[in-house]
């Protein structure tokens, strides 16, 4: 890669697992544990970049509707890769952070994710947000209920303030693989004025030069906010 314009903040819904993993006639569930191994790499890859918050979408509010198996299996998964990548985080100075209603999971799962999050609280190199049973509609609604707790005024600056991830920024760029054209309730108060890169290559497949090229696109793209120039 040359010398890009590197995103602060990059969204990643990451998407094609199943479809993948059906084309080489495996399981869904295999296509998930592939795509969780990608994670690994990517989430590296944009660090070393120099990206400083990488938010995943690793389990929506509507994937509970899922066969049951498969959200077991991406449960175990979620669990298996905050126990595995967490010394390496460490290593890297990256901070994990769970956003999401997180009350919903199993306690087994909560207790790992809070121990991921204390023990990296004081990292300082990056930020790897990862949204586990988080939807864009119930994160403003959440926002909004703590304005009204607080007795505070509605405005627009002050719901952004209360969003999930208000002290990461808003996201710069918003990758979706797999092919769909669409957000999927995935960082839509935030992502107004984010870029949006659409691709067909399916997540397991999503790879280093893969992720380079949307960083490169994003270099192409002209930011105007809403603004004339
Ligand atoms: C979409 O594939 C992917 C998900 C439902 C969530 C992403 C999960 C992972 C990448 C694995 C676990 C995550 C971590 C952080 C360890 P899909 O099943 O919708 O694919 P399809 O559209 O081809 O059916």
């Amino acid at each position: 890669m040359g010398k890009e314009r590197i995103p602060t903040h990059v969204g990643i819904i990451m998407d094609g697992n199943g479809r993948w993993a059906t084309l080489r006639g495996k399981s869904r569930s295999y296509g998930h544990r592939v795509g969780s191994d990608n994670v690994e790499r990517i989430t590296e890859h944009a660090f070393n970049l120099g990206v400083k918050t990488l938010s995943l979408y690793a389990f929506s509010s509507e994937n509970w509707a899922r066969p049951k198996e498969e959200v077991e299996e991406l449960m175990r998964l979620l669990e298996a890769y905050l126990k595995r990548f967490l010394k390496k985080l460490q290593r890297e100075n990256i901070r994990i952070v769970i956003t999401g209603d997180v009350s919903a999971l199993s306690l087994k799962l909560q207790k790992v994710i809070a121990k991921s999050e204390a023990e990296t609280a004081n990292n300082l190199k990056g930020v790897l947000n990862l949204c586990i049973n988080y939807g864009a509609r119930q994160e403003i609604a959440y926002a909004v209920n703590k304005i009204l707790d607080k007795g505070e005024p509605i405005t627009v600056e002050n719901i952004s303030a209360n969003l999930y991830t208000a002290e990461f920024g808003e996201p710069d760029l918003i990758i979706r693989t797999g092919g769909e054209l669409r957000l999927s309730n995935f960082m839509l108060y935030q992502g107004a004025y984010a870029e949006l890169y659409f691709t067909d290559v399916l997540w397991p497949d999503f790879n280093e030069t893969e992720f380079d090229k949307a960083i490169e696109e994003f270099g192409r793209r002209h930011r105007r906010f809403g603004k004339v120039q």
